[in-house]
């Protein structure tokens, strides 16, 4: 995908050496994000160079991203792109594979073989708290304000974020900020486990640079299955978990030492 066509779409994308950054580039309408957003992030997900292993993922200007762009909930959309706005004369199985298309564009930032960074700054309200989400990290500027919208528009978050969140603030703390679509400020994004950091905003870019070294640091295929484990986690008993660790490490062990005789 060529760089005029992400700016197009309102998007930059950088590969630099082992750190590739994706940028939301449309501050003049607070990065918000439309059907051309989420398949362009697929579409760098897809073709991302092997020799990626960290990814940054910001927003330009004074917001992160003022979620979806509102003018796909109007009937003429936006241009040279579909509208939910038209939904009633859709059938069920059309708009689930719509929202699926859209999910893709977050998914893949899950990804063990890569760390996921996102740097957040100002407004993250609905798509845009849920790619924040998407990451595996967010390192945010102190003047962050995370919204969960949706419900208060009628509808759910519906973009891959709702397990993240579960899992990082726990079900009561989830129920809290979806159902009242309140703001969550810095503070508190830090105090519930939203914010692994929380910097002054000019300091952001330098923090989020120095995680990426940090992650560099260690073993390439080791932090990859260090990283599976860490997923499948919570969803295995601790025999099925250490029997998983025994089958990584087994990998690790003649990776490392199966040449010898
Ligand atoms: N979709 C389309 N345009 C947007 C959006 C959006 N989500 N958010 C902001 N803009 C546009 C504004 O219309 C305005 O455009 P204009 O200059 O042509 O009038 C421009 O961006 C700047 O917006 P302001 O409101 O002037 O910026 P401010 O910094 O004062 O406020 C804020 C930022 C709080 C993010 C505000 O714009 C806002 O509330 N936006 C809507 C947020 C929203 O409801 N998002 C949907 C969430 S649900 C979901 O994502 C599924």
């Amino acid at each position: 995908m060529s760089a005029d066509h992400l700016a197009e779409i309102g998007l930059r994308y950088e590969v630099d050496g082992e750190i590739a950054t994706v940028t939301l580039d449309r501050p003049d309408k607070r990065n918000a994000q439309t059907f051309a957003t989420w398949s362009a992030l697929r579409s760098i997900g897809d073709a991302l160079p092997e020799q990626v292993r960290v990814v940054v993922v910001k927003g330009e200007g004074p917001s992160f991203s003022a979620g979806i762009d509102l003018r796909m909930f109007s009937d003429e959309g936006v241009p040279g792109q579909g509208s939910f706005g038209s939904a009633s004369s859709q059938d069920d199985d059309s708009l689930k594979q719509a929202v699926d298309k859209a999910q893709q564009g977050f998914l893949w930032l899950r990804r063990p073989d890569i760390v996921s960074v996102a740097a957040v700054q100002g407004h993250a309200i609905g798509a845009g708290f849920q790619l924040a989400l998407a990451c595996d990290l967010r390192i945010v500027a102190d003047d962050v304000k995370f919204c969960m919208k949706e419900p208060a528009l009628g509808l759910v978050p519906d973009l891959t974020g709702t397990k993240p969140l579960v899992e990082l603030v726990g079900l009561a703390k989830a129920i809290d900020i979806c159902l009242t679509a309140r703001v969550v400020e810095a503070d508190e994004a830090y105090r519930i486990g939203l914010a692994e950091q929380v910097v002054a905003a000019g300091d952001l870019a330098g923090a989020v640079a120095e995680k990426a070294a940090q992650l560099l640091s260690t073993d390439r295929d080791a932090a990859a299955a260090t990283k599976r484990l860490l997923q499948g986690a919570s969803g295995r008993t601790l025999d099925e978990q250490r029997a998983a660790e025994g089958a990584e490490q087994a990998q690790r062990l003649k990776a490392l030492f199966g040449g010898r005789s």
